[in-house]
């Protein structure tokens, strides 16, 4: 293992807009590389591989505009061990503040006899020829043997000190098809340090393919032995599996930092907006376990675990969501929950229930979680509505005069009892029963939005009893159920809605917030 002073930076050299635009499917047009771009630079990363420039015009321009519109990062072009290429790289680069060129070659004897079909002496002379060009118009240069780590570590390091010797200022070693092993990738590292003389004059990267799932545990290990750069992409991202994750590198060094000794330069709460920014242009989806931005990587569900973080968040968090730009951890109500969490989480709604209400409630949120998969704020609103109204019937079904023929547009005249009066309104619907309730709103003068209609029988035989059981929002979060039961389902219909909207006048809830009062 190398010697360390303790806190030496590592370099993050971003490679989103050139290996994670290789992602199938994840091509971004000019104005959204620049965004990208511009979020990089918020990130503060240190170098930012804007594309490669003889690829395609647009990945040509690309590279231009990032070149002229970002100042801080270098900014990096990629060719192959070519003059064209080099020539373009440099074309595109030309307004960069600070600019470098990355040319590679391949070094393994597999790339070298069937892609290339060349000796190892001729591809040698080959890289260090690109890396001459390419200094006589950058001093910032960086090579990269591809397929470094099935290269011969033997070949490897006399390719390694031929291109530092020639003016290589960074030399990447690239796991380009994800191949290698934790120990095995750390240990090549060592033995660069150890057989190639010129090291100490230029930085070792490293640029690590997630084939086996292990870029980010590869990239680390190479940092345990002395890389000072890892080149990584925004959510992983890249050809094939992906290349290693900046936000899973970054935060493993910051987290980690006992172990690892060194430190990035990364903004780290700007994580979250790059992670979203990248799913958005490229409409590549994180998955909800994925590591630090997953929509799951702050979400608590067991209740063991939620009494926990909200006793002392540390006893479940390794890290602090905001350090990575996320509000906050996030207490996953389903049926694993416990009553600490579901009070937090009634109590964050805006209601302050008594111990005997939070019971009740809790009780039939239990129920609910067996039913359904997620239970949603919405629902959590309308059982504690539900459990704190005692229901006055301010309205009451007097009458019901319907007249419908198949085909037609269904009239209804609906009559309530309201104290001691009587009030009639007519109104037609889509159906008998949205007829019927948008009568009932003209009389009450509330208006509610029907989100869920469940119909049962409570009994057998033709003359059974209908159960209706509604879900209305009467807006500003006051989602309130409803329960109407008669052998006449549109009778049901009717007495669940007005149930609904009775309770609504009884509970303690604001009609100007919607939170209890
Ligand atoms: O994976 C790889 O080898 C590359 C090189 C061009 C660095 O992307
Ligand atoms: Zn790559």
């Amino acid at each position: 293992m190398m010697k360390r002073n303790g806190n030496e930076k590592v370099i993050v050299y971003d490679t989103t807009l050139r290996d994670g635009e290789q992602s199938p499917g994840a091509s971004m047009n000019i104005k959204e590389k620049l965004e990208v771009a511009k979020q990089l630079l918020r990130l503060n990363v240190d170098a930012i591989e804007a594309g490669f420039p003889i690829a395609s015009p647009g990945d040509f321009e690309a590279v231009k505009l990032i070149s002229s519109e970002i100042k801080g990062p270098v900014i990096s072009g990629l060719a192959r061990s070519l003059s064209k290429d080099i020539d373009a790289a440099y074309e595109a680069l030309k307004k960069a503040k600070r600019k470098r060129i990355h040319v590679f070659l391949a070094t393994s004897k597999i790339h070298m006899k069937y892609k290339l079909k060349k000796a190892g002496e001729e591809i040698l002379s080959q890289a260090v020829d690109a890396v001459r060009y390419a200094k006589k118009m950058c001093d910032d240069i960086e090579f990269s043997p591809e397929d470094a780590s099935r290269t011969e570590p033997e070949f490897l390091a006399r390719v390694v000190e031929a291109v530092i010797k020639a003016g290589a200022t960074t030399v990447n070693i690239p796991d380009t098809v994800g191949y290698a092993i934790p120990m095995e990738f750390g240990s090549l590292i060592k033995y660069l340090f150890a057989h190639v003389e010129s090291i100490d004059k230029a930085v070792v990267s490293v640029h690590c393919h997630n084939d086996l799932g292990l870029a980010v545990a590869n990239s680390l290990e190479a940092v345990v032995n002395g890389a000072r750069q890892v080149e990584c992409t925004i959510n992983g991202i890249g050809e094939r599996a992906g290349n290693c994750s900046l936000e899973e590198i970054v935060m493993g060094i910051k987290t980690r930092g006992d172990i690892f000794k060194c430190r990035t330069g990364v903004n780290t709460t700007e994580i979250m907006k790059a992670s979203r920014l990248i799913t958005r242009v490229t409409g590549i989806v994180v998955q909800p376990n994925k590591a630090i931005v997953g929509e799951n990587a702050f979400a608590h569900e067991a209740g063991i675990h939620q009494d926990g973080v909200l006793k002392e968040r540390k006893t479940y968090e390794i890290m602090s969501p905001h350090d990575v730009g996320v509000d906050k951890s996030k207490l996953v109500l389903g049926k694993h929950s416990g009553r600490h969490a579901f009070k937090e989480r009634v109590k964050e709604l805006g209601f302050d229930l008594g111990d005997s209400d939070v019971e009740k409630a809790f009780e039939r949120f239990k129920i609910l979680c067996d039913k359904k998969k997620a239970v949603y704020d919405d629902d959590l609103v309308a059982i504690v509505n539900d459990e704190i109204a005692e229901v006055r019937e301010v309205f009451k079904l007097h009458t019901l005069d319907i007249s419908y023929k198949t085909g037609s547009i269904p009239e209804v005249n609906v009559i309530l009892d309201k104290e001691k009066r009587k009030i009639s309104r007519r109104s037609s619907g889509d159906g008998p029963v949205d007829a019927i309730y948008k009568a009932i709103d003209k009389i009450t003068k509330i208006n509610g939005l029907l989100l869920d209609y469940n119909i049962r029988s409570v009994t057998s035989g033709k003359d059974a009893i209908g159960e209706v059981l509604v879900r209305v929002d009467f807006g500003k979060g006051r989602i309130i159920n409803g329960r109407g039961a008669s052998t006449d389902v549109v009778e049901a219909s009717a007495k669940a809605y007005l149930n609904a909207v009775n309770k609504l006048i009884s509970s303690r809830v604001s009609v100007k917030t919607g939170r209890l009062i």
